[in-house]
């Protein structure tokens, strides 16, 4: 490999930052030369490629967001943007492409690969929803915000002793969602995978709890479920107790990288160069059983996780 690029596509996510300078850095001492593409695969089609060398990733472990920016792309989704992509990298002589972001940007780059651009995927998202890996760059800084958030919220639920639902971000999955649940002691924790809609349930638990003398009841709900403000005046109705939502939104992707976002990125970022140096292509990289580990993108797409079995991913 004589010229990688790197690119960060989707959601972003605390620690993408410390990945790029990762791979950066990592291909830079393997005498390779290195290209930023901005925003995702739409600025591989409109060409928006930097030269990049060790001072651009300067000064940026600790930021949030990405330095390279990002975006969600429907032309990519097309063949004909696909096979136009794989001409661009050729164009700008990149012969080997480290993708970081979720599923979605994994399928991008195995198009890439099918074109002959030798490409690696990094597991970026906050939302822990990719099968292969049992840590996903940003996931430990977004529940960390959330948490201390939901800390917070819990302070005035119990002085006006209310209902607070607080809906954390998560897409489909509720890995957020329980992690903060399990971490801010909830009363309630309302997993997409799980959630029977069933609100009587809740209600239930609610007037249970207030019998027994519980100040607040905190229930987390996950994106996925929603309608947490409708949900709110329901409970209210029902119960006689003051209900308020919270939805916590866009913060929770936001903020100075957590330690391990930091250093699991890193350690990603440079296994992504070692793998492509080796002439791997097609492969994406994961956190299993403990190590970090590659697999075939395809593979890793097929995978699924069962959240109700998560306590063996901690
Ligand atoms: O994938 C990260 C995420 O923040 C999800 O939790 C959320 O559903 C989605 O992105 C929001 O996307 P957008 O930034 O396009 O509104």
């Amino acid at each position: 490999i004589n010229t990688i690029g790197v690119l960060t596509s989707g959601g972003d996510a605390p620690g993408m930052n410390a990945a790029i300078r990762a791979v950066v850095r990592t291909a830079i001492s393997k005498g390779m030369n290195v290209k930023g593409i901005q925003r995702g695969y739409a600025g591989l089609l409109n060409e928006e490629i930097v030269d990049m060398n060790s001072r651009s990733v300067s000064e940026i472990i600790q930021r949030g967001g990405t330095i390279l920016y990002t975006a969600r792309c429907e032309e990519f989704r097309t063949e004909e943007g696909q096979a136009r992509g794989a001409e661009m990298c050729r164009k700008h002589g990149i012969d080997g492409l480290v993708v970081i972001g979720g599923d979605g940007s994994y399928r991008g780059a195995g198009k890439l690969a099918e074109h002959g651009i030798n490409t690696v995927g990094l597991p970026g998202t906050i939302d822990l929803d990719i099968a292969c890996t049992d840590y996903t760059i940003g996931f430990d800084t977004a529940v960390n915000t959330a948490m201390e958030a939901i800390d917070k919220i819990r302070d005035t639920s119990t002085s006006h002793e209310r209902c607070s639902i607080i809906e954390v971000m998560g897409r489909n999955a509720g890995y957020i969602a329980l992690w903060c649940g399990i971490a801010n002691g909830a009363e309630d924790i309302l997993l997409p995978e799980r959630y029977d809609c069933n609100e009587q349930t809740i209600i239930n638990h609610i007037i249970e709890h207030r019998k027994n003398g519980k100040k607040h009841h905190i229930i987390i709900n996950a994106e996925g479920i929603g309608h947490s403000t409708s949900m709110a005046k329901r409970i209210e109705a029902a119960t006689g107790i003051e209900t308020r939502a919270s939805i916590l939104g866009y913060m929770q992707r936001g903020g100075m990288p957590s330690c391990k976002d930091r250093v699991y990125a890193s350690i990603m970022g440079a296994k992504a160069v070692e793998l492509l140096a080796e002439g791997k292509s097609n492969r994406v990289v994961g956190w299993r059983g403990g190590e970090f580990v590659d697999y075939d993108l395809y593979e890793a797409l097929a995978m699924q996780k069962d959240i109700c079995e998560e306590e063996y991913a901690i």
